[in-house]
């Protein structure tokens, strides 16, 4: 008889601050590591960027393991489908040589996203700033379950069983709500068509991951936007609507916890949030709120900006508003899916501290610390960073040292700057957790790993 095969293990990921992190980019480069990339809550309200040498690739529901062959892709049971853009982005990747025919598996459990969910969220969800995806009426109504005597929410299992019964019955809910029929009729025709691409990676098998682990696959669990826009540890309404804490990566990512290895948090050296909802430390405050909602109304984002602003010249301006908006300019920060302007502000550390406590993190990936420079270019030159509680007697704003755009080292070998050095250890004491990364820039290459040692381990 040969040696018992050991069992394998599960890491999650997830982002610590308002979503778009940059988590892909960590996934993507830790993924040569692991067997399984899977996901565990949302849909395509998540827009997950990976830069690679031919362009932005852009995934929503996809894992973002895509660009490794070896590693195999899983959707669990805590993840809603939308079918069409699901099937688009499988299109998509095949377009560009990546086939996940015998890669990707999706749970049979996952609920669908109804015509209905999506008329009404682009209806409703205006107010609060969601991605307008279906995301959250979709969600509801797996809770509600019934709405008087007919079935609202179905799962993948149901199309599996009779999919002519389940594009029917959702045609005619959707009817009810008062939406258009034609408009209707061809979002359910688009569905059919997508089904019959996305059924064969649907599996029935609610072990299917589990058997992986036990014949000793590691599993990579990656969080979908972040643990600030938790349903319910969030603030209503501005949160998303599922589960983004990390043990949640156990009851949708269809896994016992007993594998569970550790947790990596993924934050921002500057902190972004879309839509509406509390951003204690937002460069230009009620001001840079009203004014990117105004702008995620009006379809106006980043080439209009671009269009009227000069960066450098609004750094030297030295007004926080003006600074919020050449950040955003400077790094970039407009939604992958929606492309709204994000709003902006300083890193905050008694946030972030919460964030790595609540979830339970063991070690971090800092993204955008190159951003850091726009700071060398404003009147003060040098680095705000907000520590105390949000809104307490406590709350200051800290200053280290700049640096400048040209001290950002391009290779692995060169150093970093002493300014940024100095901040990363202060920051990993301050946040009683250990830097494993840095984001230098949106290239794979740009990723730097940091040795254990006394500087970035408290
Ligand atoms: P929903 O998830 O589309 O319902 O949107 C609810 C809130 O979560 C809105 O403020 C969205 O902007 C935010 N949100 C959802 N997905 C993401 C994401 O991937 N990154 C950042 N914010 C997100």
């Amino acid at each position: 008889m040969g040696a018992a095969t050991k069992a394998g293990y599960a890491d999650v990921l997830v982002g610590l601050q308002y979503g778009d992190e940059g988590k892909a980019r960590v996934v993507d480069h830790l993924a040569a590591g692991y067997d399984v990339i899977a996901r565990f809550n949302g849909g395509a309200n998540a827009g997950h960027t990976i830069a690679t040498p031919d362009g932005p690739l852009r995934l929503r529901q996809v894992p973002s393991g895509v660009l490794h062959p070896g590693v195999a892709l899983y959707i669990g049971s805590g993840c809603v489908v939308g079918l069409q853009q699901l099937a688009a982005e499988i299109a998509m990747l095949a377009a560009q040589g990546i086939r996940l025919d015998g890669r990707l598996t999706i749970s049979d459990r996952c609920a669908l996203v109804q015509p209905r969910h999506v008329l009404a969220d682009r209806r409703d969800g205006a107010r609060i700033g969601t991605t307008g995806n279906g995301i959250g009426p979709c969600y509801a109504d797996l809770a509600a379950r019934m709405q008087g005597s007919e079935r609202v929410a179905f799962q993948l299992r149901d199309l599996l069983c009779d999919d002519s019964r389940v594009f029917e019955q959702m045609t005619r809910l959707a009817g009810r709500d008062g939406d258009d029929g034609d408009d209707i009729a061809a979002m359910v025709d688009g569905m059919r068509r997508a089904w019959t691409a996305i059924r064969p990676f649907v599996t029935d098998d609610a072990v299917a991951l589990l058997r992986r682990v036990e014949a000793g696959a590691r599993v990579l669990f990656e969080g979908a936007q972040s643990v600030m826009l938790d349903v319910v540890h969030g603030v209503q309404p501005w949160v998303t609507s599922s589960h983004t804490l990390p043990a949640y990566a156990y009851v949708g990512g269809d896994l016992p916890c007993r594998y569970h290895r550790k947790t990596i948090g993924v934050a921002k050296a500057i902190v972004s949030r879309v839509g509406g909802g509390p951003l204690s430390t937002e460069l230009g405050g009620p001001r840079s709120e009203a004014y990117c909602a105004a702008a995620a109304l009006a379809g106006r984002g980043r080439a209009d900006e671009a269009a009227s602003h000069d960066p450098l010249a609004l750094l030297a301006e030295g007004d926080a508003f003006a600074t919020g908006v050449a950040i955003r300019m400077l790094a970039n920060e407009y939604g992958t899916g929606t492309g709204r302007p994000r709003r902006v502000g300083l890193l905050d550390v008694a946030q972030l501290r919460l964030a790595i406590q609540q979830a339970g993190v063991d070690e971090v990936y800092l993204n955008k610390c190159d951003s850091l420079a726009a700071f060398a270019h404003t009147p003060e030159h040098c680095i705000p960073v907000v520590v105390g509680e949000a809104g307490g007697a406590g709350q200051r704003v800290l200053r280290f040292p700049a640096f400048g755009a040209h001290a950002i080292p391009t290779g692995d070998a060169s150093p970093l700057p002493a300014q940024l050095e100095a901040l990363l250890e202060w920051l990993a004491q301050a946040i009683g957790r250990p830097l494993r990364g840095i984001g230098l820039g949106p290239e794979r290459a740009q990723m730097r790993l940091l040795e254990p040692n006394q500087h970035t381990t408290p």
